[in-house]
């Protein structure tokens, strides 16, 4: 048998678009965790996958092989079907928090393991953090212990779980190679596959707030994102959804919580309710479940879910948010109707307000943070306060300020309607 080739012959044939053979894609990441592979190598690989891309079966083998570098939870004695979600981030977007107690309450058990924020996106994880006392950093333990007792929990991946990915994750994050389709499918795929759930949907977010700003690109994740996970055999769906304006009113970690417990109540905003239904009903239909989540939200159920969680995460279900002072208002410069909000803008000054992060290790602000008054579409007074900046007291709203100089447009006649849910990629 010929001996294995070297990681620079893999690079070089990647560099020229030529797909690798069975096997070279894992000893490469193998030889990578090893340290037998140098960071200057994986980086060159990384690059040259950027360029060139993989073909089906480099994808499945990449993601197999992150996916087995660590342990996987053992869901396998857990009474009834396991499902997720996987949004691929938004404004404002905190459907996780509601979604993941909701289908708890209706007789599925959710092990969602999830991020911090990522630039003007904000995190689940730093969220829920903003109720006094939750913890997320659980070990596998813990986190099955929760899950069987209370059917759902949120929290971080812990360490042992595609250790791979987290390497790779930060080897790209200093390499501008984040922005490859099939390195970003990968990469989520893999963790899910560690979560072993028996079904998960995907959310890819597309606009001037998501990851994806074009809706191709978006759709061809999503399809790409459903395909994969297929192939390890997880009943999948995925759907791509709008993230042009905030998801909700709120955007910032104790903001959105409270928000999302208005939701929980059977209240809060149509945009955000109606997509978590839709969310839950095709979690429903993938786990061959019935119920009826709007009832589920209405009558308290998810609500008191999502307090079970909370209590056996360590955290004070009843204990007041942190949320700060209002500093400042953004007014509706003329009459008429809101035609933009952007959230792209929006995100960048809950980011600069302190809801996000310069660098892996700072804390985040759990008050900072922009509700939005009105929606697109509103009818608006002059002078009318469109926007509230929330954060410290004393703390200068002008850096946020600045970032939203652009974020909001009055028209003449409201703008044409666009749907939540852009299109629905494949199913089962
Ligand atoms: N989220 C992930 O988990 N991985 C990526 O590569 C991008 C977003």
């Amino acid at each position: 048998m010929a001996a294995p080739r070297a990681a620079v012959e893999l690079i070089a044939d990647k560099r020229q678009g030529l797909a690798l053979a069975p096997g070279e894609i894992g000893r490469l990441v193998d030889g990578y965790l090893r340290d037998q592979v140098s960071e200057a190598q994986m980086a060159s690989w990384l690059m040259a996958v950027c360029w060139q891309g993989l073909s089906d079966r480099e994808l499945q083998e990449l993601t197999r092989s992150m996916a087995e570098s660590g342990g996987r939870l053992e869901l396998g004695s857990l009474p009834g079907p396991t499902v997720d979600k996987h949004s691929t981030g938004g404004v404002g977007d905190k459907v996780s928090l509601v979604l993941v107690p909701l289908m708890a309450s209706l007789g599925c058990f959710v092990p969602q393991l999830s991020g911090r924020a990522l630039g003007a996106t904000g995190g689940t994880l730093d969220k829920l953090e903003s109720i006094p006392g939750v913890r997320c950093e659980l070990s596998s333990s813990e986190i099955l212990r929760v899950v069987r007792e209370v059917g759902c929990v949120i929290a971080a991946a812990s360490p042992e779980l595609a250790p791979a990915d987290r390497r790779l994750y930060a080897l790209r994050d200093s390499t501008a190679t984040v922005q490859s389709l099939p390195l970003i499918a990968s990469s989520i795929v893999s963790k899910k596959v560690a979560e072993g759930v028996q079904c998960l949907l995907f959310d890819v977010k597309v606009g001037s707030g998501a990851l994806m700003s074009d809706p191709d690109g978006a759709r061809r994740l999503a399809a790409t994102l459903a395909e994969l996970a297929r192939g390890f055999h997880i009943r999948t769906s995925a759907m791509v959804t709008a993230m042009d304006e905030p998801l909700g009113r709120a955007v910032g970690n104790a903001l959105e919580v409270k928000e999302a417990l208005d939701v929980l109540s059977g209240d809060g905003p149509p945009d955000l309710r109606e997509l978590v239904l839709e969310e839950a009903r095709e979690l429903l239909r993938l786990s061959d479940q019935t119920g009826d989540p709007a009832a589920a939200l209405d009558s308290g159920a998810a609500r008191e879910r999502f307090s079970a969680m909370v209590r056996a995460q360590g955290g004070a279900p009843d204990a007041p948010l942190p949320l700060g002072v209002r500093l400042a208002t953004l007014d509706a410069p003329r009459g008429g109707f809101l035609s933009r909000l952007d959230a792209g803008a929006i995100g960048l000054a809950a980011w600069r307000l302190g809801r996000g992060r310069r660098a892996p290790s700072e804390p985040v602000d759990p008050a900072a943070g922009i509700v939005c008054l009105a929606k697109a579409g509103a009818a608006v007074d002059r002078g009318e306060p469109l926007l509230e900046l929330w954060g410290r007291p004393g703390q200068d709203p002008q850096p946020a300020l600045l970032a939203l100089k652009h974020a909001i447009l009055v028209g003449n006649s409201p703008p044409p309607p666009r749907p939540l849910v852009l299109e629905q990629v494949a199913g089962a």
